[in-house]
């Protein structure tokens, strides 16, 4: 059964006051509007239901209508159905205190924003992210790591409180709570379990996607195939050694980079260092040097290879946020996404200005005119997926 996200409720949320969406078991929903109505400000949202900072990484109090009183709060609630066919009601916002983000489940506090792993997973493709291959490093852990969100619910917790021990240790290493030896060791040894297991988790997710690469470009594509591979110290190691002896190894490195590690202010070691590197395979050339268009196609074949992946491995497909993803690609290679986009038994978001470049997703999508504060229905698309032609 596909994962998907029935009804949306934002409250005090960028420029919207009280917006209440149904999407009617939609599978695809095209948002289109002006430059600026709000349609990004929506995929933020429902990106704001799965772990993590949602799709902007903005700061949560830059998220409260600037209209709104001051006593007001921004909140986000949605009834999703579950792959598993189960409705639950996830709801988020910022605390009283406006210091952290608030998670509700079916009425009740969870305790963190993990909690939300096992109910919804979403991956997104925003313009911001057409500079992935040329930036730097973290974009591309932050990419790649929530692709394996979706495949292994752990890993956004063990990240979470990885990078937690890593401020932590470096906290003590600085002498900022006074350097304890016992709490350095637990720290390290907590770091190297998790660190352990979180490369286990990224080699297994590009092992995984790359034979769906292979299925994707079984057929003729106009994408590009992508060559995934990520380098770290501890991903070489996996495979290669059992994962005790790779923990044992990895303690005495930070044990052994404390000084360095002190003296630069960061840690030199660990999977927080590592890097996805991507080629285009058939051209033998890193991304970063492939044309705007092309670089646009790696990501789009990531992005379909992942979703082909979970569909074949997991029975279900993330929600996808595709936000202007349209914007670069010629008429072929936008028919060609749209056919697989309605091949995939998923939820899919879309955003664009024009309608009209969407028009091969009719009658299947719902349509929704985005203008400022207030969203339209403008044709409620079916709730079957078309197969693929
Ligand atoms: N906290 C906020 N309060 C009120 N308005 C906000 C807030 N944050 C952002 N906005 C405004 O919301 C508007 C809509 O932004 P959004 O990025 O969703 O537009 P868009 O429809 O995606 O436009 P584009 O086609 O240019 O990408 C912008 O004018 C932005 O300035
Ligand atoms: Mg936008």
């Amino acid at each position: 059964m596909p994962l998907l996200l029935h009804k949306l409720n934002l409250t005090h949320f960028r420029g919207y006051d009280a917006l209440r969406l149904d999407f009617a078991g939609a599978q695809i929903v095209v948002l289109t509007g002006l430059n600026g109505a709000g349609k990004t400000n929506i995929l933020e949202a429902i990106s704001l239901l799965a772990p993590g900072k949602g799709l902007r990484g903005a700061d949560l109090l830059d998220m409260k209508n600037r209209l709104a009183s001051a006593e007001d709060l921004w909140a986000v609630a949605a009834e999703v159905e579950t792959a598993s066919g189960l409705p639950m009601r996830i709801g988020t916002g910022l605390d009283r205190e406006f210091k952290r983000r608030l998670i509700r489940i079916n009425g009740r506090d969870a305790r963190s924003q993990n909690e939300l792993a096992s109910i919804i997973s979403a991956v997104w493709l925003t313009p911001q992210m057409d500079r992935l291959f040329l930036d730097g490093a973290s974009g591309r852990r932050k990419f790649f790591d929530r692709l394996a969100f979706a495949f292994d619910e752990e890993h956004a917790a063990r990240l979470n409180r990885y990078d937690k021990s890593l401020r932590e240790r470096l906290k003590v290493l600085q002498g900022e709570m006074g350097v304890d030896p016992v709490w350095l060791s637990n720290l390290e040894a907590q770091l190297a379990a998790d660190a352990v297991c979180i490369a286990a988790t990224r080699r297994q997710l590009l092992e995984q996607m790359a034979r769906y690469v292979e299925k994707l470009y079984a057929g003729k594509t106009l994408f590009p195939a992508p060559e995934i591979s990520v380098s770290g110290w501890a991903e070489s190691e996996t495979g290669l050694r059992a994962a005790v002896d790779i923990e044992e190894d990895l303690r005495a490195r930070f044990r052994d980079s404390r000084r360095a590690d002190m003296l630069a202010g960061k840690s030199h070691e660990g999977v927080h260092r590592s890097d996805f590197l991507v080629t285009h395979r058939d051209r033998g050339m890193p991304a970063a040097q492939c044309s705007t268009g092309e670089q646009k196609g790696l990501l789009v074949s990531i992005v379909l290879a992942h979703a082909l992946m979970m569909q074949g491995e997991q029975g279900f497909t993330p929600i996808l946020l595709l936000d202007e993803v349209a914007a670069h690609l010629d008429d072929a290679r936008r028919d060609e996404l749209f056919r697989y986009l309605l091949s995939l038994n998923g939820q899919i978001f879309l955003t664009g200005t024009d309608p009209e470049i969407f028009a091969a997703l009719r009658p299947a999508a719902m349509f929704c005119a985005v203008e400022p504060g207030r969203v339209g229905i403008a044709n409620k698309g079916s709730t079957r997926q078309q197969a693929m032609p």
